[in-house]
């Protein structure tokens, strides 16, 4: 990963940029980072901004040979990855907020936003972008209670050229040695770090709300929630709220 390497001033979206590089065919691996972003996208519709250099923004292609259904083991074992760098790196106590927030404490501190491009039931590549803040001070107002940086939690000014190799070189470790799945090895150490499992969440069913505790991730990647009465449910991202983190 990162062998092909584009570093650009400022950009859209990495996730974007590199869907261009991607339709006209470029190799597995091939990695985007900016120095900001005009047009950054959040999971689920939402806006991620990076502005010049206060945070770490990149994205990486892979042509995986795989279906669709036998990616998901991807953006988990991203998220274990950058929240290994990060604790190894800089000391921060960090957790993963499943399905694939970095936080530390009740504040994100990462988000990764995974999208495909698939024809005829095989993907054609993916794509995982990585945004890491860095530097901030401050943040908007609607999130300023839910977000933090390294320098925040540390104190200190990280070389973000030297983190970001670091990063990629975890990234390219979970990634590879796993063969982009979510192996009984990744899938407990990912439990271990995850900071969801045990809480009270909360998810929609035929538009009625269900409240449960989360038990466990499955080999998918998939939130396993028990109910009150015992039930046990698998949810995806997007359908769940965790309460109090
Ligand atoms: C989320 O938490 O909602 C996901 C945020 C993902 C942000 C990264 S920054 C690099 C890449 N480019 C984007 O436009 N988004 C991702």
């Amino acid at each position: 990963i990162g062998k092909n390497l584009t570093v650009l001033d400022s950009v859209t979206s990495t996730n974007d940029y590199l869907k261009i590089l991607g339709a006209n065919g470029c190799e597995s691996g091939t990695l985007v980072a900016s120095r900001e972003q005009t047009k950054g996208k959040g999971r689920l519709g939402r806006v991620w901004q990076t502005k010049k250099d206060d945070g770490i923004a990149f994205s990486f292609l892979l042509r995986p040979d795989l279906a669709p259904n036998e990616i998901t083991g991807i953006t988990p074992l991203a998220g274990l990855a950058v929240c290994k760098a990060i604790r190894d790196y800089t000391g921060i106590d960090c957790k993963i907020k499943w399905p694939n927030d970095i936080i530390t404490g009740h504040k994100k501190l990462v988000g990764i936003l995974t999208e495909l491009s698939a024809e005829f039931s095989a993907v054609e590549y993916t794509i995982t972008g990585i945004g890491i803040n860095v530097e901030h001070t401050q943040f908007p107002q609607e999130i300023a209670h839910k977000a933090t940086s390294i320098f925040l939690e540390t104190g200190k000014h990280i070389d973000r050229n030297e983190f970001l190799a670091v990063v990629i070189e975890y990234l390219e470790r979970e990634l590879l040695t796993n063969d982009l799945r979510l192996t009984e090895k990744a899938l407990k150490e990912y439990t271990s770090l995850c900071a969801t499992i045990g809480r009270n969440v909360s998810f929609f069913r035929n538009s009625q709300q269900l409240n449960g505790v989360a038990e466990k991730i499955d080999n998918n990647g998939e939130l396993v929630v028990k109910l009150e009465d015992g039930t046990l449910h698998t949810v995806n991202s997007g359908e769940v709220t965790v309460q109090g983190i």
